[in-house]
């Protein structure tokens, strides 16, 4: 994709790599392509270089490098903590507390241990997308073995109280594991402060490469090896390191922890759509709490037009966004997430997410509150369910 043609604002999908990180990545293809596990000459290297990508990494979410484990991104974190710790603790118990808007990854493993008899608790949350810890208290059990619970939302940006999570897993003796592949180069994150036994974080998210990320485990934590095969990660997650992908992260951890306060200038050029779109749009909610969402991040309700119809005429206008979670693009299923925070299902369709980054500019804002009102007005035209004359103004369901 041409970015410099287009108005990308759909960074909690994923983001284009960092120039310095691909510059730092490429002498790891051909030149210094060897396995790291080598012991001649020319592979020596690189695993001094893998074990420096692992230290810069701890180094920026406070963890000892030992606790950083080199996987294949966010999905394959989230997978190795639920299915991991589940079958390490079989003894102790099978029950498992996760949340309603979790990503997939967590979500989609739970069920699967679920038809294997495991017993699965998905917690609620409010309508700003909240978890409540003292629910997560309530649910606990004797034979509870993890707490599963996000960091951020990837569909609506809420931040989650996890450091208050924790103290309650801990005080219990539960594994704690957050995902936080939409925090971690985005806002700071102290992993020992949250307090969590385990952490999952995605490269592409913080501008890094594909198909690499790491999971955070605490010294001490049970959980079951991931991959079997050679020894590589300690022995608990084999498989031939993909150095190229490790080294661009690692720049990419280190450049995004050095513009963390660029978070700011993200806020307010949300806010300001926000109150450029909602000055012109009637009928229009939004779903990221203000004062408590990830910076740069807006999803709205738009009453009465489809999310898919917005995101193909903004796409006609240069702009790229999301009707949802990028993940699950092509299901015509309403959010998961919407429907959790108590959105009827015919008004969850209406979603659209913008979620503002590095390269977008007050510019690209003025133009999306330009052409978006235009192309929500022409829809709702079409519309065979809006209908503002027989309104009184308000929405006609409890939020
Ligand atoms: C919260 C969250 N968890 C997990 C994932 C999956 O990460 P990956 O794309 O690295 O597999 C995503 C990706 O969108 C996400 O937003």
């Amino acid at each position: 994709m041409d970015t410099r043609k287009t108005i990308y604002m759909d960074h909690a999908a994923t983001a284009a790599t960092d120039p310095e990180v691909v510059e730092a990545m490429l002498p790891y293809f051909a030149e210094k392509f060897t396995n790291p596990a080598t012991l001649y000459t020319p592979g020596r290297g690189n695993d001094e270089v893998i074990e420096a990508a692992r230290e810069t990494i701890a180094k920026v979410i406070k963890a000892d490098p030992g606790e950083i484990y080199f996987t294949s991104g966010g999905t394959e974190s989230d997978n190795w903590a639920v299915k991991g710790v589940a079958l390490a603790s079989e003894k102790k118990g099978r029950h498992i507390i996760t949340s309603a808007i979790e990503h997939h990854a967590v979500l989609e493993p739970c069920e699967f241990l679920k038809k294997r008899g495991w017993d699965i608790t998905v917690l609620g949350v409010s309508d700003t997308g909240l978890v409540d810890p003292a629910d997560v208290e309530k649910a606990i059990r004797n034979d509870t073995v993890l707490v599963s619970v996000m960091h951020a939302n990837n569909e609506i940006g809420t931040i989650e109280p996890i450091a208050d999570i924790a103290k309650i897993t801990r005080a219990k003796g539960v594994i704690f594991h957050c995902d936080a592949v939409q925090t971690i180069g985005k806002i700071p994150v102290d992993i020992k402060a949250l307090g969590v036994d385990m952490a999952s974080a995605s490269a592409h998210k913080f501008y890094g490469p594909k198909g690499v990320g790491f999971a955070y485990i605490r010294k001490g934590t049970r959980v079951e090896t991931f991959n079997h095969g050679g020894g590589q990660e300690a022995g608990r997650r084999a498989g031939t390191h993909n150095v190229p992908g490790i080294v661009g992260m690692a720049k990419a951890i280190e450049l995004a922890d050095a513009r963390l306060g660029d978070g700011a200038r993200l806020t307010s050029l949300a806010e300001m759509l926000w109150k450029g779109l909602v000055n012109s749009i009637p009928d229009m909610l939004r779903n990221s709490p203000q004062g408590n969402s990830l910076p740069g991040f807006l999803n709205i309700v738009v009453e009465g037009v489809e999310g898919e119809a917005m995101l193909l005429r903004l796409d006609g206008k240069g702009v790229c966004v999301s009707s949802g979670s990028a993940c699950t693009t092509g299901s015509l299923e309403p959010s998961h997430v919407l429907l959790a925070i108590g959105l009827p299902a015919e008004v969850a369709h209406g979603s659209v997410r913008f979620t503002l980054g590095r390269e977008n500019t007050e510019e690209d804002v003025k133009h999306v509150i330009k052409e978006f009102p235009k192309i929500v007005a022409v829809l709702r035209q079409m519309s065979p369910t809006y209908k503002p004359d027989c309104r009184k103004g308000g929405l006609p369901y409890a939020i």
